[in-house]
């Protein structure tokens, strides 16, 4: 099965300290929780070239930057809503 939203997460230092590794948990707990590992395909990368607007991730090539971690969870949600009407 083809996963149904890519979440690209930047885990340079700039991004990691400022929430993005908090949020990588946020991410796995929610696939975890909901069963759909195989749904959400996550991916890491060192840097994304834009630290000053971090922390910074991308679903389904849509950028979102100043990702507070109390807010990935609906980030998914709201994005797994919108493949689901596709
Ligand atoms: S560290 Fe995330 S954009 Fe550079």
């Amino acid at each position: 099965m083809k996963p149904k939203l890519t979440v690209e997460i930047c885990m340079g230092s700039s991004c990691y300290s400022r929430g993005n590794s908090e949020s990588l948990g946020i991410i796995e707990q929610f696939c975890e929780e909901n069963d759909i590992s195989a749904e959400i395909a996550i991916k890491g990368c060192l840097c994304m070239n834009v630290c000053a607007k971090g922390p910074t991730l991308i679903i389904n090539g849509q950028t979102f930057n100043g990702v507070n971690p109390a807010c990935v969870a609906d980030l998914l949600k709201f994005n797994l809503r919108d493949t689901a009407k596709q």
